[in-house]
């Protein structure tokens, strides 16, 4: 391992954009079939790998949520959910914000409460075994209406102080944030925090709306905000948080190449970007990857990769004492890892 390798994944992080259901490696996707005596249309993980080839986000998320199909119990949404700690705790993730999309579950007959108990409980070991802080955010499938995100929050109610935040998430062209303004300020008065997908394939006019509309806390991905100049200064000055997730952009073919990725345009821009692993069983990495690959190639310094793990403090919603706290740990890492 290089010393920029090494570096990396001792770094203390946290991430921010992680959708559990998109941590569901092949190997449990079988376990879980034979578990709960479910057909997938694999033969082997192999073939399972070799489906996971996109052209685009519609493309990937066919497959996302076929796959998800295999988790049906608690215990299958708490083993998700361990597997997806274990591998955050060996990338240095001291804090964790997963997304969970409950509609992708209901759908099938699931209870909100299997799926959400799962997690806690996974949540709970994680803090034990790793100290690691972890938080839940509830994620609005986007080609749904807004009714149905209505009918989810208010099945999440037994659980809201559990929730730290709505998303909004799935397919994004057609469906723009001010589809669920409503939602989103329900959600808002009912004192969750709010995040939405936003230019990832959609133009910076959705990104616009998740600001203007919706008045977000985080934008998720965010990449095509770098076509408007304004909008760019916009984001800067507010300092909004932007989730990004460069192997994503390069499997979604957001961008063509990693080498063309923006990452380090958005750090001199002065945007607070961040990076994380979206669905890293099916893009090829968890977030220590995503870190390594785009800092080889985009050449990112130890200053750049300090400041990016900062911003996953910072940009956290947690408490400040709490964020105070993880900034000491990395402070204090940095402080032992002079360049
Ligand atoms: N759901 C899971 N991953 C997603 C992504 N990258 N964009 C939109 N919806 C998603
Ligand atoms: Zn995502």
């Amino acid at each position: 391992m290089t010393d920029l390798n090494a570096f990396i994944t001792g770094l203390p992080k946290a991430e921010l954009h992680l959708h559990i259901e998109g941590s569901l490696e092949p190997e449990l996707m079988f376990a879980l079939a034979e578990r709960n005596g479910i057909a997938i249309p694999y033969a082997s993980v192999e073939e399972v790998r070799a489906a996971y080839a996109f052209s685009n986000l519609q493309d990937f998320l066919d497959i996302y949520y076929a796959g998800a199909a295999v988790l049906q119990t608690r215990a299958d949404f708490h083993d998700l959910a361990a597997a997806y700690f274990a591998r955050a705790a060996a990338d240095g993730v001291t804090h964790a914000e997963i997304m969970f999309d409950p509609q992708t579950h209901t759908a099938r007959g699931i209870a909100f409460g299997d799926v959400i108990e799962g997690l806690m409980s996974a949540q709970a070991e994680a803090h034990q075994r790793y100290g690691m802080t972890t938080q839940l955010i509830l994620c609005f499938l986007r080609h749904l209406s807004e009714d149905e995100a209505f009918d989810t929050l208010a099945q999440a109610e037994p659980w809201l102080d559990r929730i730290t935040a709505v998303g909004l998430d799935s397919s994004e062209v057609g469906h723009p944030p001010a589809k669920f303004a409503r939602v989103f300020v329900a959600a808002r008065a009912k004192g969750l925090k709010l995040t939405l997908h936003a230019g990832e394939e959609g133009p910076p006019a959705y990104v616009y709306e998740a600001l203007d509309v919706i008045e977000a806390d985080r934008i998720d991905h965010g990449n095509r905000s770098l076509e408007d100049a304004v909008l760019v200064e916009r984001l800067r000055d507010a300092q909004m948080t932007l989730t990004v997730c460069p192997l994503s952009n390069l499997k979604l073919c957001v961008v063509d190449d990693l080498a063309e990725h923006p990452i380090d345009r958005m750090l001199a821009a002065g945007l607070k970007a961040t990076i994380n692993s979206d669905d890293p069983a099916y893009f090829g990495g968890y977030v220590g990857e995503n870190y390594r690959a785009v800092a080889a190639a985009r050449g990112l310094s130890r200053d750049d990769l300090a400041t990016l793990a900062r911003n996953s403090f910072t940009g956290a919603f947690l408490p400040p004492d709490e964020i105070a706290r993880h900034l000491e740990t990395l402070d204090a890492y940095l402080a032992a890892h002079p360049s």
